[in-house]
C-alpha cells in the first residue's frame, strides 16, 4: 500500500498542474512551486479532466475560484488538476471514467466528491474531509451552535470504547457525506435521554434517534441508512447517491415555480408519512420531494406531468407509478405497500434493452437540446461531415491517381476532428447530463 502510494506520489509530482491563488496554472511538467508544496504536505484536491470534455471547460473558472478561496482561507489543501488523456496510467490507477472527477487526497486515503459542482459545495466538502474525522463538541454552546448550522449530525457520546472504534471507522468512510462529532453526556441538550453510555445518536428532523446495536445491525450500515433527513428536497446528486442506500425512494415530483394545490397535498402526504410511519418504513423507504421533472424524465425515459408521486429503485434504475390517483394517506400507504410486496408493476430497470433504450433516449435529447440552444451551429456541426464526405467522394472520383493522397488527408482528417471537438463543447452544459454519465461508469 505505501509503496504503491509512493509510486503514485512520484508520478503525481511530475504531472499535476497547480491551480494557485493568482490564477496561474502550471503546465503538467514538473512544477517547482508545486513540488515544494507537495513535499511539505499530502493534502490535495484534484480534478481529473480531459481536454475534449466540454463540461470541464465550463467548470474551469469554478475550479480556479476554489483554488483561490482555499488559498486565501489558509487551507492546507492544495488544488490541482490532471489531464487524464496524457497521464493514462494515473487515470486507470484511480479508475477514472467520467469527467471531471474530483478526488481529495489525505495521506494514504482518497475521497470521491460526488456533490454539485459549485464553489461553495466543493469548499465545504474540502474543509469537512480534510479536517479531523471526529470533531469534539466540548461545550453546551458549541453543541447548540453546531446543531443550528447543520440539518443532520452524528454524535458519539461517551469515553473510549469498542463502539468508538467502530464509529471512527464508519466516520472515515462517511465523512464524504456528513459530519461526525464526539461529546460527553454533560454537553447534550436537556431533551436527550440516554439509557446507556456509550451511545451513538443522529440529530435530524428536529429530534434525535439512537443507534441500537441489537435492532439496527452494524453501526456502519445504520449510519448509511440514517445519513439523510427523513424528508427533504432531493436533487439529482443526492438521488444518485441513493443507489448505495438499499432503500427505495418515494418522491413527490412538483413544480415549485407553479405550485398547485395538488402538489402541496403530495408534499404534505409524503412528509406526514415520513414522520408518522418512520419506524415502519425507515429501512425500506427514503422520502422526499423534487423540484422539476427533468431528471426523472431522463431516468424513466418518458414524460409524466407534474405533480406526481413515484417510487424509485436507484440500484437498478427501476420505478413504480401509482395506478390510480393518490388523494389520501391511505392511498399512498396502499401504493407504497404494493411496491414492497411486489404487486405494483416495476418499470425501467437496467437490462440490456433498457440500456439500449437509454442510450438512444440520451442521444436524442442531446441532439434536440443542441438544436434548441444553437440551431445554426448545430446545422454546421452536422452538415460539415456530410459536406466533407461529398467533397472527398467528389475529389476521389475526379482526381488523377498521382494526387490521390493529398485531398483525402488534407480534407478529411483535421476538419472532422475539429467539428467533433466543437460539438462536444456545445453538448452537455447541464449537470443532469453529467450525473447520468457519472452513473453509467459505476
Ligand atoms: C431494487 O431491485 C432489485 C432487483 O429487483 C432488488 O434486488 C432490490 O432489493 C431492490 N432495491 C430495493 C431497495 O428494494
Amino acid at each position: 500500500m505505501s509503496l504503491r502510494f509512493f509510486l503514485i506520489n512520484t508520478a503525481l509530482l511530475s504531472v499535476i498542474a497547480v491551480v494557485s491563488g493568482n490564477y496561474n496554472v502550471c503546465s503538467f511538467m514538473l512544477c517547482d512551486v508545486f513540488a515544494l508544496y507537495f513535499l511539505s504536505c499530502h493534502f490535495f484536491i484534484l480534478q481529473f479532466y480531459a481536454p475534449w470534455c466540454a463540461y470541464c471547460h465550463t467548470f474551469e473558472p469554478t475550479w480556479h475560484e476554489v483554488g483561490a478561496e482555499l488559498k486565501s482561507m489558509g487551507s492546507p489543501v492544495n488544488v490541482g488538476k490532471i489531464d487524464t488523456t496524457v497521464h493514462t496510467s494515473i487515470a486507470s490507477e484511480f479508475n477514472i471514467r467520467g469527467y471531471p472527477t474530483i478526488k481529495l487526497f489525505k495521506g494514504e486515503l482518497s475521497f470521491d466528491y460526488k456533490g454539485p459542482r459549485t464553489k461553495d459545495a466543493i469548499i465545504e466538502f474540502t474543509n469537512r474531509v480534510s479536517g479531523p474525522v471526529l470533531r469534539p463538541l466540548s461545550s453546551v454552546q458549541l453543541f447548540q451552535h453546531v446543531m443550528s448550522h447543520h440539518d443532520l449530525i452524528f454524535v458519539y457520546i461517551g469515553r473510549e470504547s469498542f463502539l468508538k472504534k467502530e464509529y471512527y471507522k464508519a466516520a472515515t468512510e462517511y465523512i464524504v457525506h456528513t459530519y461526525f462529532f464526539t461529546a460527553s453526556e454533560e454537553v447534550l441538550p436537556k431533551a436527550v435521554t440516554l439509557q446507556d453510555v456509550p451511545a451513538v445518536a443522529v440529530f435530524k428532523d428536529r429530534t434525535y434517534y439512537l443507534y441500537n446495536e441489537f435492532l439496527d445491525g452494524d453501526l456502519s450500515s445504520w449510519i448509511n441508512r440514517e445519513r439523510f433527513p427523513s424528508y427533504f428536497q432531493i436533487d439529482s446528486f443526492s438521488l444518485y447517491q441513493m443507489g448505495e442506500l438499499s432503500k427505495l425512494v418515494a418522491l413527490a415530483v412538483v413544480d415549485e415555480k407553479n405550485p398547485s394545490e395538488e402538489s402541496v397535498r403530495y408534499k404534505t402526504l409524503m412528509e406526514t408519512l415520513s414522520t408518522e410511519y418512520r419506524d415502519h418504513y425507515k429501512s425500506d423507504y427514503q422520502f422526499g420531494f423534487m423540484d422539476g421533472n427533468e431528471y426523472i424524465n431522463g431516468l424513466i425515459m418518458g414524460e409524466v406531468e407534474m405533480p406526481f408521486i413515484i417510487v424509485l429503485n436507484m440500484t437498478i434504475d427501476g420505478y413504480c407509478l401509482p395506478e390510480s390517483k393518490i388523494e389520501t394517506i391511505e392511498d399512498l400507504l396502499r401504493f407504497l405497500n404494493s411496491v414492497l410486496d411486489g404487486s405494483a408493476k416495476l418499470l425501467g430497470g437496467n437490462g440490456f434493452l433498457q440500456h439500449a433504450k437509454r442510450s438512444l433516449y440520451k442521444a436524442k435529447s442531446t441532439v434536440v437540446s443542441m438544436f434548441q440552444a444553437a440551431p445554426f451551429f448545430s446545422c454546421f456541426v452536422f452538415g460539415l461531415p456530410v459536406g466533407i464526405a461529398v467533397l472527398v467522394i467528389w475529389a476521389t472520383c475526379t482526381a488523377v491517381p498521382a494526387d490521390d493522397e493529398k485531398p483525402v488527408e488534407g480534407a478529411t482528417a483535421s476538419p472532422v476532428l475539429d467539428a467533433h471537438g466543437k460539438k462536444a463543447i456545445e453538448l452537455q452544459p447541464d449537470s443532469t447530463e453529467k450525473t447520468s454519465e457519472a452513473k453509467k461508469e459505476d
